[in-house]
């Protein structure tokens, strides 16, 4: 290994230390002696399509003096918002910057995941060495092996018993949309219902669970799929879903009907719909909520404009809200953090499941294009796990 910029500015009579703790101490490799952390990230100098600007970025990390902390990265999933902050078309902007060493300014991609701190500054309050952090904002970057923060930019999982990194790297985006969708637009009493699209979706997923758990019950709509379909819909019934039924099956007359006969002629209204794919479909949904129920749209998947029925909006009073989370999270870093380790110590219990994934080594050994192709791998739809690096030795 070459040595790095930062370790030849090392003090003269540095170097006979370093020299004899490299010779005489078992290095993890990709280390640099001395506190110093070899790191890579997947980064990109100008915005586009992930395959077309993504490369893999190393640099040199020094030893954390005053507040700062280096985080060793553990897990990082690989959400639909991520491809969007890369291709520019995405509302928070990456930052670009040149303190990791490049001559153009860089970003590294990834906004969710979870790190340990490896070492402290001397003047770092509340958080240790040894600890697991979890990114305050977006825009982090959390595609790479290694940080280098201060304590306010995260938020530290001091209990990390009974939890895996990969439970811990995907609680603070998707369940936390759920969670909110489900208690800040209408009051839901148990018993009352709430109709998903993308219900088999990380958001998704935590609905139906947090919903079940809240006495919630639920109507699921999924896109049809040639193999698997049994399976899924097992997956999310297992998960609490009351109802789950495709997007053609749910435009059917005879669904209409029986969802009249589920909640009982409308005796236990729906009252809360959650839209993450848009288009007509979310027009049908409206039609079986309840009089001054809300519609909250979070996402777009299939690209389509989401259709209002006008009548609706007039003679039933159904309101259309919208919710992003990364803002809800700025206004309410205390909530967030309260309803973070409410969802952990539910995981914690077995009470939570986090969802199937598909994860990516990321270790010494991991070439760039196997990165880069599973990022690129999260825009085809009807897949079996969400997106996820895990962090081996790097
Ligand atoms: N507003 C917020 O604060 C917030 C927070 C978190 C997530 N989100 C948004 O929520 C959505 C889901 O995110 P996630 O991380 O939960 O997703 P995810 O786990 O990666 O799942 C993606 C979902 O989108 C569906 N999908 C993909 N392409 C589609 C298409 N063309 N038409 C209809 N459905 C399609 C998939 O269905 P198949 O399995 O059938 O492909 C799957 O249900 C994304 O739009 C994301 O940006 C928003």
């Amino acid at each position: 290994m070459a040595p790095s910029r930062a370790v030849l500015n090392f003090p003269r009579r540095s170097l006979c230390q370093i020299a004899s703790r490299v010779l005489s101490t078992p290095q993890r490799r990709g280390i640099s002696a001395y506190g110093y952390e070899q790191a890579k990230c997947l980064a990109f100098e100008k915005l586009g399509e992930p395959k077309d600007v993504l490369r893999l970025h190393g640099h040199s990390i020094s030893p954390p003096h005053g507040e700062l902390l280096t985080l060793r990265f553990l897990a990082s999933p690989i959400n639909p918002a991520d491809i969007n902050q890369i291709q520019g078309v995405y509302p928070s902007k990456p930052t670009f910057t040149t303190s990791l060493g490049s001559a153009e300014p860089l970003a590294v991609g990834g906004n969710e995941g979870v790190a340990e701190v490896i070492a402290a500054g001397t003047k770092a309050k509340g958080i240790q060495k040894g600890d697991w952090v979890i990114m305050k904002k977006q825009g982090f970057g959390t595609w790479r092996t290694h940080a280098q923060t201060t304590a306010d930019n995260v938020v530290a999982i001091k209990n990390k018993d009974g939890l895996r990194p990969e439970q811990v790297g995907t609680v603070s985006v998707n369940p936390m949309t759920a969670y909110r969708m489900l208690k800040d637009f209408v009051k839901l009493q148990p018993g009352d219902w709430f109709i998903q699209n993308g219900a088999n979706s990380g958001v998704g997923r935590a609905a139906i669970q947090l919903g079940k758990l809240w006495g919630y019950k639920s109507i699921n709509i999924i896109r049809k799929r040639e193999t698997g379909m049994e399976e899924l819909v097992q997956d999310l019934k297992s998960l609490g879903a009351d109802v789950v039924v495709t997007e053609e099956e749910f435009e059917k007359r005879e669904f209409r009907d029986m969802v009249k006969q589920a909640t009982d002629g409308g005796r236990e209204p729906i009252r809360l719909g959650l839209n993450c794919v848009g288009g007509k479909l979310v027009n049908s949904m409206a039609k079986h909520l309840a009089t001054g129920s809300h519609m909250v749209t979070y996402g777009g998947m299939s690209k389509q404009a989401t259709m209002l029925p006008t009548g609706l909006l007039i003679f039933k009073d159904i309101s259309f809200d919208g919710f992003w989370v990364s803002r809800w999270s700025d206004l309410n870093p205390e909530e967030k953090d309260a309803c973070i380790h409410e969802v952990l110590d539910l995981t914690r219990k077995g009470k939570f499941k986090d969802v199937p994934m598909q994860t990516v080594t990321w270790d010494v050994k991991t070439k760039q294009e196997e990165l880069i192709e599973a990022v690129q791998g999260t825009l085809e739809g009807y897949r079996s796990g969400k997106g996820i690096f895990l962090f081996g030795e790097t």
